[in-house]
């Protein structure tokens, strides 16, 4: 009698969970959002745990759909579609498929629920990291910065992986930014170049300076992230200008002595020789 209430509790808690499943059907990839920076380029989306798993495709335009490279069949909830965005100043949207953990058996698709992205355009849409830069002092009154190309994760044809200037060209400039120190007044200046001089400082005053790439001719996310900061210390520069002149004077003062001391070696073998040829010919007398 109580084996076979406790087979009837089992028939029920099958029955229960398999009901549970059909009425929870296949859960859907949702908030599908872009994570975007430096050119790579990945969707994200939020779905409900279970054994399904995802496929993600992609179309520009009026293209067809073409499945992501390492997207297909994935259990994470995000892909990275990076090397499938081949052209990337375009404008591309996407879909995310949720399927069953097995393809055993021929599913009918439309009863798969499919999420739609909003549109992304890597080229003026993705966020640019921060940059590293060098502040060196050029005399009391100017610096030169001198700023380090970052590598995006695009890479041509051949495998070279590109910089944002091989990426951006002409579009790709720079803001500095810099204040002296104790002052709350900042003055912003834009670089087309990598290097660029900050002229009219004072001098022997401490200056802080921080860079950010600076893309112009985009609608949004124009600026890239400020870089840390990076100050020149006005007294560690005069510091400097006078070890320079040190060194001079030191260059100057050893060059003097070799000078003195090739030129008494000279004299003095003139006059060793001399004496060596007189005594000789005086010898034979
Ligand atoms: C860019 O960065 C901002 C701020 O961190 C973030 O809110 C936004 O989602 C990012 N955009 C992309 C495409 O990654
Ligand atoms: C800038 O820095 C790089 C390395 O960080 C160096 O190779 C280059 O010569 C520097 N350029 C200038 C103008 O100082």
């Amino acid at each position: 009698m109580g084996s076979l209430e406790t087979e009837w509790k089992l028939f029920l808690g099958v029955c229960l969970s398999a009901w549970m499943i059909t009425a929870d059907g296949p859960p859907t990839a949702d908030n599908l959002k872009w994570v975007s920076l430096d050119f790579k380029t990945i969707l994200t989306w939020t779905t409900q745990p279970s054994d399904y798993k995802y496929t993600v495709s992609y179309a520009s335009d009026d293209s067809d759909w073409e499945e992501g490279e390492n997207c297909i069949r994935v259990s994470e909830t995000e892909c990275d579609l990076t090397k499938d965005f081949r052209i990337i100043d375009r404008t591309y949207h996407a879909q995310v498929k949720t399927e069953p953990a097995t393809t055993d058996y021929d599913y009918d698709h439309e009863e798969f629920p499919h999420t739609y992205s909003t549109n992304f355009n890597p080229y003026k849409e993705s966020n640019i990291s921060a940059v590293n830069f060098t502040v060196k002092a050029i005399d009391e009154s100017s610096v030169i910065i001198n700023i380090t190309d970052t590598l995006t994760a695009i890479h041509n044809s051949r495998g070279k992986q590109l910089s944002l200037r091989d990426v951006l060209r002409n579009d790709l400039k720079y803001k500095i930014s810099y204040y002296k120190s104790g002052s709350t007044g900042k003055r912003d200046i834009t670089s087309d170049s990598l290097t660029k001089e900050v002229l009219n400082l004072e001098p022997g005053q401490s200056y802080c300076f921080m860079v950010a790439a600076f893309i112009p001719s985009r609608a949004t996310v124009q600026q890239g992230a400020w870089s840390i900061q990076q100050c020149t210390t006005g007294d560690i520069e005069i510091l400097q200008a006078l070890s320079i002149g040190a060194w001079v004077g030191i260059i100057f003062i050893l060059l003097t002595i070799l000078i003195i001391i090739i030129t008494v070696t000279v004299l003095c073998c003139k006059c060793w020789r001399q004496k060596n040829t007189s005594q000789q010919s005086s010898a034979p007398i």
